[in-house]
This record gives C-alpha cells, structure tokens and sequence, in this order.
C-alpha cells in the first residue's frame, strides 16, 4: 500500500529523538524512494534559524548519524522536503503562525501528521493547543498525532492524559509508538509462531519449561538523567517494550492480521497476566543500579555519579520480573523479563525453554546429562532465530552434543533497517496494528503499578551490580527451579 501525500510537522525537531532516528529515518526512507512526493517535513523549533541554517543542520545531524559523506543527489532531493518553522510550542502565538503557514500553501499537504517528540508532560498542552486553531478539522484532508511514550507515569496519568486528549482526537488519528514494535525481527516472531505450522503444537505448557526477555544495554543512562531518574528501568524498559514482547510471544492467532484483531489479542494477553499483590512483590520483582565498573575496557561511572542523579538516588536501572498467564495455554509456565543499562553486551533476545526429555532413554549409555531444547530468537544486534537441539556425535561412542539450527533474519550484507521508518511510513498509511491502543496501555500500567508502589515505599535501599555485569546476582532468586538461569548467550555453551 502506497502511504498518502502527507505533511509530518515535528514537534521537538532538535532533540534526541529527531536526530537520532526520525531525521535519519525519514532520510533512509528517501534513499529507498518509499516517500511520496507530496510528502514534506516541517520541524518546530525554538531557535532562529532560517531554511538554509535549518538544512545545514539536518546535513550534519545525518553525516553525525551515518558516519559518511551524503549521496548528494539524494540529498538534494530530501531538502526539497525540508522546512523549518521558528516557534515557541509554549506560545499560542507559534500555533496561530504555523495555521497561517500551512493554509492555502500548495508545499503543504492536507494531510498532516503531527509529530511529538518532546517531554510527556508537554503531550497534553501541545495538543490543546492545535486543537484552539483548528488543526485537528480533518474537514480538507487527515490529521494524526502520534506520540512517544511514556504514556503516563503510572495507571492514574495514564488515564487522566487519555481523557484530556480524547476531548481533541479520537482513536483513529492517535498513534502510540512503542518503537519495538517496528523492529524486523519483532514482527518475525509473528510469522515465526504462525506462518510455520510445526511449533503451534509445542507451544504451550506442556512442552515449554519457561520464556525469558532481555534487554541489555551496554550503555548508562548519558545525557537523559533527569528524565530516567524519575523512570527507572521498571517504568522505561518493562511496561512499554519488554511486555509488548511478552504479548506476541505468548498471544493467541489472532482472526486476521489487521490492526484491531492483533491489539485484541494481545489485550486478552496482558489481561491475563496474574496481578502481583503489594505482598509478593520480592517474589515477582528485583531491581538493582549500577555501580562504578568496566565497559570494553574503559572504567565508567556508577548510576549516582551521573549527571543530574541525586546522590540517594534509589532508581533502578536494572529491573527483573517473573510473571503468569492464567490462561488455558500458559497456567503455570514463568515468564522471566529483565532489563538492564551498563550490562555486560548489548543484547535484545527471547529465549524459550522447552522442558527436559525424559533421561532414563539413554542409562547406560555415554549421554549423562542431556540439555533441554531452546527456541533462541535475537532481536539485537543479533538478528536470528536458532533452533538448539541435541544430536549424537560422529563415531562409535554414544556421546552427544549441543548444535544449533540457525534462521538468520537478516543477511550479513543486507541494510539494517531502523523501527522508526516502518513505523513514520505506517502512520502515513493510516495502519495502527504496530501502534498500542489505549487499553494496551492501560493493562500494562496495571500489571506494573503495584511493584513500582512497593518500591516507592522502599526507597532506602536498592541492590548494585558493577557496570559491565550482567545485573545483580541476586535476581536468580526470582527462578522457580532449581537449574533455571539468564540465558545470555544465544549460542550454545560449547560453541561460546
Ligand atoms: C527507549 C528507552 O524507549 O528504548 C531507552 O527510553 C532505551 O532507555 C531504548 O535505551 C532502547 O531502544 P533500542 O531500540 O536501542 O533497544
């Protein structure tokens, strides 16, 4: 489906967020003619640049983020797209200029997706305020929103932001982004679980032992202090990303793949998830900050030391959390999630854990132990599938080992395409199946609110690990069995 002529207006067009993705997103996206050309980006922003500045700037914004010279034919082509309009979003004066720009200008689409990329707490009055000047009238052509998350701070927030924006937009022009969702390798786990028909049958509880997610990141916190500090891992990581993970892993087919069957199943996911009372929280969740360690051989800062961090400063940065599905497919299979900065590599992955065959086959023989099978799918950088399975080796004792079957979504030569570019062209396209619906949101505040009580309440103590680990030791005790651990490889132990 070829997306409509639109006019992406962005809000927060000199953050971090415009630099490092959407301006390079929109760009790649040039690169492999996938823009309309009716299709024009306007960036609000507070400074007093003019267009040749503004250009200028999103040259070294794209030569800082691809680390080479520009084509400059294509170049020439994206600025052709390009236009900047000097605004404070603080001021109904810069709403009042931008409608008198945008109206009966032949350079500008009917069609317009506002983009926020600003701080959460600005959501609600941006929107007000283009809904004072009539900018939401989709009387000429659609008129969309899409915005970053952190939907809320907790269930509360999140209910009352929804309410404000509701009273501007209805569902159909609002976009929640939760960038995983655009990943390639995320929306291979879909065609994995059901566009092959030999796993539908073991995947339930009665073959698979338990699921993990990881997030790692060898990264700290850098320039976003003050945001992450009033986060933490829990907040950032796990109810957005981590738990939209959970829900295409463990979802049951949905009737077809557009957007509402997909988000309803999903929802049926996060509904199911047992709720963890205040009183078991230690059981379910564990939580843990860097100290001062080692990453590549550089010794870095510990959490406290960063900057803009209060020095008693109990956010985690490392969150781990074991949660049920009662439903008929999942009662009784744990869910480990964890999720960590300043970790050990950077690494995105699920594994699935098949329980163990029965050993007593092989007594007497050389096979002592035999492994259990792993579903082990990368979602980065890593982007692979492997299938771990046991096999005898060559010769004429009976010995076994480990191999893996290997599905790697991605050739070694082919692009890695961002998430942001799906998803900039899919709110063109009007298609919400990788966008969250409200009542996304919403379960998944429920399902975290709780801990995140808890924890509040505990303020004077919190767990460390050194940087460059793999999170602290003690999150083991959130496994149920005895011989359950992290996977952190997504090869087998042999070939490590
Ligand atoms: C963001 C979080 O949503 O996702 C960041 O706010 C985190 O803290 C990032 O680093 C991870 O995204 P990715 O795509 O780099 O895994």
């Amino acid at each position: 489906m070829l997306p409509d002529p639109c006019t992406y207006i962005i809000f927060g067009a000199t953050g971090n967020l415009a630099r490092l993705k959407l301006l390079p997103g929109f760009y790649n996206l040039e690169i492999d003619n996938k823009l309309p050309p009716e299709c024009s980006i306007l960036a609000v922003g507070r400074r007093a640049w003019d267009q040749s500045r503004w250009i200028n700037e999103v040259r070294s914004i794209l030569e800082q983020k691809t680390k080479t010279a520009l084509d400059e034919t294509v170049f020439e082509r994206f600025c052709q797209r390009l236009f900047y309009h000097q605004g404070d979003m603080d001021n109904p004066e810069c709403y009042q200029q931008l409608t008198e720009r945008l109206s009966n200008n032949p350079q500008f689409s009917k069609n317009i997706a506002f983009y926020l990329a600003i701080s959460p707490e600005n959501f609600g009055p941006v929107i007000e305020s283009l809904s004072h000047v009539d900018l939401f009238n989709q009387a000429y052509g659609w008129r969309r929103v899409v915005i970053e998350k952190p939907f809320g701070y907790d269930l509360e927030s999140a209910q009352v932001l929804q309410k404000r924006i509701h009273r501007y937009l209805d569902e159909s022009q609002i976009f929640r982004i939760d960038h995983y969702l655009g990943k390639g390798m995320v929306q291979n786990v879909l065609v994995f679980r059901f566009a092959n028909v030999m796993f539908e049958p073991l995947w339930n509880r009665n073959y698979i032992d338990h699921i993990q997610i990881t997030h790692a990141e060898e990264l700290g916190i850098g320039t976003r202090g003050d945001y992450y500090d009033s986060a933490g891992a829990m907040r950032d990581m796990v109810q957005s990303h981590l738990l939209q993970l959970l829900t295409l892993v463990t979802m049951e087919p949905p009737v077809s793949m557009d957007a509402e069957s997909l988000r309803d199943e999903k929802v049926k996911v996060l509904k199911s998830i047992r709720p963890i009372p205040k009183s078991a929280v230690h059981a379910h969740a564990f939580r843990g900050q860097y100290s001062k360690g080692t990453i590549k051989g550089e010794t870095v800062n510990g959490y406290l030391d960063e900057a803009d961090i209060a020095a008693d400063s109990s956010t985690e940065t490392y969150a781990a959390l074991k949660l049920f599905i009662d439903n008929w497919r999942w009662r009784g299979v744990p869910f480990y999630l964890h999720t960590g900065k300043r970790m050990a590599a950077s690494q995105s992955s699920i594994s699935i854990c098949f329980r163990h065959p029965p050993l007593q086959l092989f007594h007497g023989t050389g096979v002592s132990c035999m492994t259990p099978n792993w579903i082990l799918m990368g979602i980065q950088p890593d982007e692979s599938i492997r299938l771990e399975m046991t096999i005898k080796e060559a010769g004429l004792e009976m010995r076994t080992r480990t191999t893996s079957l290997d599905a790697s979504f991605r050739l070694p030569n082919q692009r890695a395409v961002d998430a942001y570019e799906d998803l900039l062209l899919d709110v063109m396209k009007g298609d919400h199946s990788l966008f969250l619906r409200f009542d996304e949101v919403e379960y998944a505040w429920r399902i975290i609110d709780p801990i995140l009580q808890h924890w509040a309440t505990e303020r004077d103590y919190i767990a460390t690990y050194p940087a460059g680990s793999w999170g602290p030791s003690e999150s083991r005790r959130l496994f149920e069995k005895e011989g359950q651990f992290w996977r952190t490889s997504l090869l087998p132990e042999c070939e490590i």
